[in-house]
C-alpha cells in the first residue's frame, strides 16, 4: 500500500475551562488521506470538525496522538519546521473568507508567496483568471460579493501549490447558487492539480459533491465508503 499524504493516529483533544470539568472533543481520531484524494468531513455542530482542521493545519496542538505527513511523524518538528510546512504544504479556505481588507484582490492572492519569501512566476495570473477575478484585481474585498471574495480566497489557498487544502464550511456564508458554484470551482481546481482536500461541512448535499464522507461521531472518525 502506498504511503498516505496524511495519516492521523489516535488524536485526542479536550478544552480545559476554568472551574469546569474538561470538555472532551476528540477521543481518538484515526484516518488516512491519500495524495489526490478529496473527502468531506461531516458531523453535527460542536462535533469537533473545526478543531480537527485547526490541529491538522498546525494552528492548534492536540493533547496526544500522532500526525504523519508523507510517512514522516510530525511530532518531532520544532516551531520553525512547522511554520515552514504550514506555509508551503497547506492551503486554508475559511467560511468567512479571511481576506485582508486593506489589500486588493491581487495582493491578497499573492500574500502567501510574500509571507513565504517565494518569488511567484506568472502562473498566479492564470489562477486569478481561473477563479474569474482578473477584471477585479485592483478591487478591495469590501467591493466584492461573498462568492467573489471566496473565489479570491480559493486562489490564495492554491497560489503556492500546497499538497493539502483544508476548507472549513467554505460555502457556509453563501446562498444556494453561489455556494454551488464556489464549491464546484474549488473541487475542480484541487482535482485538476491532483491535490488533496478535506472539506468540513454539515450539509450532506455539499458532502456528496466532494466525495465519500468521513464523519465525526462521539469524538471519533468513521468512514462511509460506498
Ligand atoms: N478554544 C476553545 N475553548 C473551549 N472550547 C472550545 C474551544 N474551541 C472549541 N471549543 C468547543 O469544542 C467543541 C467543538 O468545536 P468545533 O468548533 O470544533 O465544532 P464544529 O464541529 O466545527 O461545529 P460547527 O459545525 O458548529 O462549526 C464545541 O463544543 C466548542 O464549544
Ligand atoms: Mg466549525
Amino acid at each position: 500500500m502506498s504511503i498516505p499524504l496524511l495519516e492521523v493516529r489516535d488524536l485526542h483533544k479536550s478544552y480545559q475551562l476554568k472551574g469546569r470539568p474538561p470538555l472532551e472533543i476528540l477521543h481518538g481520531i484515526d484516518f488516512r488521506l491519500s495524495a489526490g484524494e478529496c473527502r468531506p468531513v461531516c458531523g453535527p455542530s460542536g462535533a469537533g470538525k473545526s478543531t480537527l482542521l485547526h490541529i491538522l493545519g498546525g494552528l492548534e496542538n492536540p493533547d496526544r496522538g500522532e500526525i504523519f505527513w508523507k510517512g514522516e511523524s510530525t511530532s518531532g518538528w520544532d516551531r520553525s519546521r512547522r511554520a515552514v510546512w504550514r506555509r508551503k504544504a497547506v492551503g486554508f479556505v475559511f467560511q468567512s473568507y479571511h481576506l485582508i481588507p486593506e489589500l486588493t484582490v491581487e495582493e491578497n492572492v499573492r500574500l502567501p508567496a510574500m509571507l513565504a519569501g517565494v518569488q511567484l512566476g506568472e502562473a498566479w495570473e492564470d489562477l486569478l483568471d481561473e477563479v474569474g477575478m482578473t477584471l477585479r484585481r485592483d478591487h478591495l474585498p469590501a467591493e466584492l460579493s461573498g462568492g467573489e471574495q471566496q473565489r479570491v480566497a480559493v486562489a490564495r489557498a492554491l497560489v503556492l501549490e500546497p499538497d493539502l487544502i483544508l476548507a472549513d464550511e467554505p460555502t457556509g456564508n453563501l446562498d444556494g447558487a453561489s455556494a454551488a458554484a464556489v464549491l464546484d470551482l474549488l473541487v475542480k481546481m484541487v482535482r485538476h492539480r491532483q491535490k488533496s482536500l478535506l472539506l468540513v461541512t454539515h450539509d450532506e448535499t455539499v458532502a456528496g459533491r466532494v466525495g465519500t464522507p468521513f464523519r465525526i461521531t462521539d469524538g471519533r472518525m468513521t468512514e462511509t465508503r460506498s
